[in-house]
């Protein structure tokens, strides 16, 4: 399948910090056709388009600005989740590279449906690249008057700037997000209340990834009818997908929504690095399940993903040939969660740390069927205990591994030590 290239149209073209260089692309055409219409057009449209969530849940976007639209404040807020926090996912610095003003645009956009006329950027630390080339891009849009008073001569305004992250995980997290920015320690809040009640500084606030509100500039530039008709029913437009690992081909793709995973690995990314076989695949990032080869044709659409038991989340799509032992994989993802547990709830705290222990354990043949039921519990209990989304999805690469690759754990148990597991480093925590 050919690529179709809508977020990604203006790779590779030079000058895009540059507004003028924007606007004669059609860039900011959205904009001006929404500063013609009032807060509920701007969410009906959307509605319309089918857009959906890129950073992982997959909620509707529009549902999101009409949470924050429909409460009263003088102060509201749109936050743009650049984190990125998910091991070997890229898209969204991709995007912000190749064209920030399309990130910049989306935002004026939400900010002019929800009544809000301040925008933060939350820009990974990892990032610093990004952020002279977002930086410029800002400059050049008050200049051009896509940014500040009168927005192109309307009575809109709009101020948009860049608050750092300082490295952690969690704080991909929407409401560690907010702390994070207001100075605080970035823990995840108790919800409800939602950041559409009760979000940055305690005001309405809609907070959406890169990706998405990049989709909201096109949206506005091409039709609500036009963004609904690529992709599949539930899953519209296309998805930004960073293929990582062993395959030939790693990079940041772009697809309808609905692109089939094998055809993905096999057809687009060259296959299998190094002509190796297939192990296995985790879709949607660290927090994604393992599936096996036999389980990859499959469209990656969010529903379809998500009933098939997997997840697309932020589209990453993690290709591990046989020469690994998936044991030694998943031991690496648990330590990852043990490691970014921001530590605030008991269950999460203590609960990744001891799946990570049990998971070493085995790894190195010193695990029986009492660690694997005792794994199995920790897992029951994380589904439904921790107080955020990192303790929760913490479970989801171990329950696949036990779910998918039972005879792979079973190698490992009673001393039969995997000589594979025993030279890697693993056991962080
Ligand atoms: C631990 C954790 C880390 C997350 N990291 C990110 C991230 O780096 N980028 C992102 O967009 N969403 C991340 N999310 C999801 C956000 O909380 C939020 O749902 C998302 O940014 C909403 O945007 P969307 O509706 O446009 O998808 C993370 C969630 C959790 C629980
Ligand atoms: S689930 Fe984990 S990351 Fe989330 S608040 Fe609890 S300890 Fe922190």
């Amino acid at each position: 399948m050919e690529q179709m290239k809508v977020l990604l149209r203006n790779q590779g073209k030079p000058d895009m910090e540059d507004a003028k260089a924007y606007i004669a692309t059609g860039g900011y055409d959205g904009l001006k056709r929404a500063l013609e219409m009032d807060g509920a057009e701007i969410i009906e449209e959307l509605k319309k388009s089918g857009l959906r969530g890129r950073g992982g849940a997959g909620f509707p976007t529009w549902l999101k600005l009409k949470f924050a639209f429909d409460t009263e404040s003088a102060e509201k807020y749109i936050v743009c989740n650049a984190d990125e926090g998910e091991p070997g996912t890229n898209k969204d610095r991709v995007l912000m590279s190749c064209d920030p003003h399309s990130l910049l645009e989306g935002m004026v956009i939400a900010g002019r449906a929800i009544g809000a006329h301040v925008g933060y950027i939350y820009l990974r630390a990892e990032y610093p690249q990004v952020r002279p080339i977002l930086q410029r891009a800002i400059d050049s849009a008050y200049t051009c008057h896509a940014l500040g008073k009168h927005i192109f001569g309307s009575d809109f305004e709009f101020d948009i700037s860049i608050r750092s992250g300082a490295g952690a995980y969690v704080c991909g997290e929407e409401t560690a997000l907010f702390e994070s920015i207001e100075g605080k320690r970035g823990e995840p809040r108790y919800k409800p209340p939602f950041p559409g009640v009760h979000g940055l500084f305690g005001k309405p606030t809609a907070l959406n990834n890169v990706e998405t509100l990049a989709n909201i500039s096109h949206i506005f530039r091409n039709g609500a009818i036009w963004f609904a008709g690529i992709g599949t029913k539930g899953s519209t437009g296309t998805k930004l997908f960073t293929v990582a690992g062993n395959v030939a081909h790693r990079g940041v793709y772009e697809f309808p929504m609905g692109i089939n995973l094998k055809a993905l690995i096999y057809e687009n990314c060259g296959g299998i690095a190094d002509g190796k076989g297939l192990l296995a695949v985790q879709t949607g990032g660290s927090s994604g399940p393992f599936i096996r080869p036999d389980q990859i044709d499959i469209p990656l659409d969010i529903d379809f993903v998500a009933a098939s038991g997997g997840r697309l989340g932020c589209g990453t799509v993690f290709v591990i040939d046989d020469s690994n032992c998936i044991l030694d994989i998943v031991r690496n993802t648990q330590d990852f969660f043990a490691y970014e547990s921001c530590g605030q709830c008991t269950p999460c705290r203590e609960g990744t740390i001891r799946v990570a222990q049990i998971v070493d354990k085995i790894c190195r043949g010193d695990g029986s069927m009492v660690d694997v039921r005792a794994l199995q519990e920790l897992i029951d209990m994380l589904r439904v205990a921790p107080l955020c989304g990192l303790g929760h999805s913490s479970a989801v690469p171990i329950a696949s591994v036990l779910q998918n690759f039972m005879p792979e754990v079973e190698k490992h148990l009673d001393g039969d030590a995997c000589v594979w597991c025993n030279t890697q480093k693993g056991g962080r925590s």
